[in-house]
């Protein structure tokens, strides 16, 4: 305490003694660092542009896409290629844990924590969230919800900045468990019942057989 009320004594003699500008300077410089803004312009480089490009034919560490399957939610199917049925991952239970979380942040405000398109920004007037328990979003396969978070969907904006790639295949995984446990069948009731409490690992919540 008291060197703080010291240091408040010589603050404000300096103030004093000095004036006011040459602290204001000191802030100004700070301010006015030798340094280029986003998109600034510059002389020093041939086409007067700070931001420099990618050199061709290299990429920067960490942004070798090349996993269609993780990237893209493409899978080659018979030939074809199309939007995955798959993970491109084995999903555990810490898995669809995290996807729980994930949508519960930035999800279930719009479509519900049950996903039933209940959430609290639809309930104070927002465009209405659909529900994922239609026959229509039951039948799609992980990688529509994948895509549906990259790129958004109608009114719905892309989530493609706020949540990683691992991420949106953990919050598809939970969504189709949530699916799942809205139309669950009698061997699902067994086998829940049946799985003991130190299995880590779940199967893919949605097969088509
Ligand atoms: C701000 C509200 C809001 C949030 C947050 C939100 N959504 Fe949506 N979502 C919507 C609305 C509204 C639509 C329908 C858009 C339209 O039809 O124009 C939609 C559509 C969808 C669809 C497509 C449904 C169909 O009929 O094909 C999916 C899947 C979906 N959202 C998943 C998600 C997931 C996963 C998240 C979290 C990462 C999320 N949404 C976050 C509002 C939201």
């Amino acid at each position: 305490m008291t060197r703080r009320i010291s240091f408040l004594f010589f603050a404000t003699g300096l103030l004093l003694s000095s004036g006011c500008k040459p602290l204001f300077d000191i802030r100004k410089a700070m301010y006015d660092q030798p340094k280029y803004e986003a998109l600034e312009a510059s002389d020093f480089f041939g086409d007067r542009r700070s931001a420099r490009p990618l050199i061709e034919g290299t990429v920067a560490q960490g942004q070798l896409r090349l996993d269609d399957h993780l990237y893209l939610a493409l899978e080659e199917i018979d030939g074809d290629v199309l939007q995955a049925r798959s993970y491109p991952f084995e999903i555990t239970m810490a898995d669809l844990e995290r996807g729980r979380e994930r949508y519960d942040i930035y999800c279930s405000v719009c479509h519900g924590l049950s996903g039933h398109g209940e959430g609290m920004v639809v309930r104070r007037g927002y465009k209405a969230a659909p529900g994922y328990h239609s026959e229509k979003l039951r039948d799609m396969p992980p990688g529509y919800f994948y895509s549906v978070i990259t790129n958004g969907y109608g009114q719905m904006s892309s989530y493609a900045a706020q949540i990683p790639v691992e991420d949106r295949w953990r919050i598809t995984a939970y969504i189709q468990a949530l699916q799942r446990s809205q139309f669950a069948s009698i061997e699902d009731y067994e086998a829940v019942k049946a799985r003991s409490s130190h299995d880590e690992t779940l199967e893919s919540p949605h097969e088509h057989h």
